[in-house]
């Protein structure tokens, strides 16, 4: 198959782009590289030993997208391409509707020029925000609480709609928990700029030296250890899902979404422990008070993606977090080294 990926150098987009190199399908990766370098494409094309085409773009930009896809004819596009800071969402929430939503539409009227009808798009758990009840399946109720989520799912909306005026189109909207771990080669792997938002990457670059300690976001949480507890997904298996994503939307027409996690959550005591065991590091931590905007526990019902997509994750947290700590320890600056 021809894959088009937009976002396709980024920490989720270059781990999809090497195990659908892996498998046999041909990709174009289309990335503005506004959070990402040339590097990590350099290493998906080293480690899937197989070269493919790159294209430099915004997708906002329509010209040199329609053209990116006029040339490659892609049989279908999986979308990562986005901006995600929940954070920097309260603060700029312009630049999450410009880049996320008007971005989104763009791409989808790029793929109706050049007659491209399949897509699996990169939604959020984000889209469910306050919990009615757990684990979240594919029908709680959606109340996102952060421009960042609203941005998700007003493009869930306008695929659904776009799917559904065309008897032939298709779409796989995954709703991602909490990606983290790398490739276990330790040559790709999640390269935040400037200071970590997430656990896992702000923990491995404690145990790396990089930053003295971690702060804990509260324990006094209604959780076993009294700290958030999340569903961390290998961003292997969560590369995988996309696989099974593009084998579904083309063997169905319509629009269906998926919940992509494990179904299990973890404290972030239990993260901090598993890291300290697989890097032999100790990771300092200060209790600090709850972040604002978090909730204690989320993890995903994931029935529906193992009885329609065939998949379920295969990576459990001692797998995420030594391959977390593989590509801290192989490149403790990151790409930029
Ligand atoms: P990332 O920032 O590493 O990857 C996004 C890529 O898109 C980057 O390479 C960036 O350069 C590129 N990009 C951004 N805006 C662009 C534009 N306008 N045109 C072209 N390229 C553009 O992020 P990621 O963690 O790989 O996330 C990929 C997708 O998954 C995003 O849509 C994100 O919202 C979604 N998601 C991520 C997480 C997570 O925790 N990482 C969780 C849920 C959903
Ligand atoms: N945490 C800390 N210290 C840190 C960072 C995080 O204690 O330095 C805690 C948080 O309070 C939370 C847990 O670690 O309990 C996980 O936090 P992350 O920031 O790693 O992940 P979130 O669950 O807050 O957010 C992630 C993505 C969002 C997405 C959301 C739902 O980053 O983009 O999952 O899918 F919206």
């Amino acid at each position: 198959m021809k894959v088009f990926i937009t976002g396709g150098a980024g920490y989720i987009g270059s781990h999809t782009a090497l195990e659908l190199l892996r498998s046999g399908h041909e990709i174009c990766v289309y990335d503005n590289f506004s959070n990402a370098t040339p590097e990590a494409l350099a290493r998906v094309k080293r480690l899937a030993n197989k070269d493919f085409v790159q294209v430099s773009g915004d997708i906002r930009a329509q010209d040199d997208l329609v053209g990116a896809m006029q040339a490659f004819q892609p049989d279908a596009v999986i979308h990562f391409a986005g901006v995600k800071a929940v954070g920097e969402s309260h603060a700029d929430p312009l630049k999450y509707y410009d880049n996320n939503v008007l971005g989104s539409l763009r791409l989808l009227q790029a793929m109706d020029q050049v007659g491209c009808q399949q897509i699996v798009f990169s939604s959020s758990a984000t889209v469910y925000g306050t919990v009615h009840y757990l684990p979240y399946d594919e029908k709680h109720p959606l109340n996102p609480t952060n421009p960042y989520g609203q941005s998700k799912l007003m493009v869930e909306r306008i695929i659904q709609d776009w799917c559904a005026a065309k008897p032939q189109a298709s779409a796989v909207l995954l709703r991602y928990f909490n990606p983290a771990g790398a490739h276990e080669s330790g040559d790709i792997g999640e390269d935040p700029s400037g200071v970590p938002n997430n656990l896992v990457p702000f923990a491995t670059q404690v145990a790396v030296g990089r930053r003295p300690a971690l702060q804990v976001f509260g324990n006094d949480y209604d959780t076993a250890d009294g700290t958030g507890e999340r569903d961390y997904i290998h961003v292997t298996d969560l590369a995988l899902a996309h696989s099974a994503g593009l084998d579904f939307a083309s063997r169905h027409q319509g629009c269906e979404v998926f919940n992509i996690g494990t179904g299990q959550p973890y404290s972030v005591m239990q993260i901090i422990q598993a890291l300290e065991q697989v890097s032999g590091k100790p990771i300092p931590y200060a209790l600090a008070p709850r972040r604002a905007g978090d909730i204690a526990r989320f993890y995903a019902g994931v029935e529906k993606a193992k009885a329609l997509l065939n998949w379920q994750a295969e990576r459990d947290i001692v797998a995420i977090c030594d391959s977390a700590w593989q590509w801290q320890a192989q490149n403790p600056q990151g790409y930029s080294a």
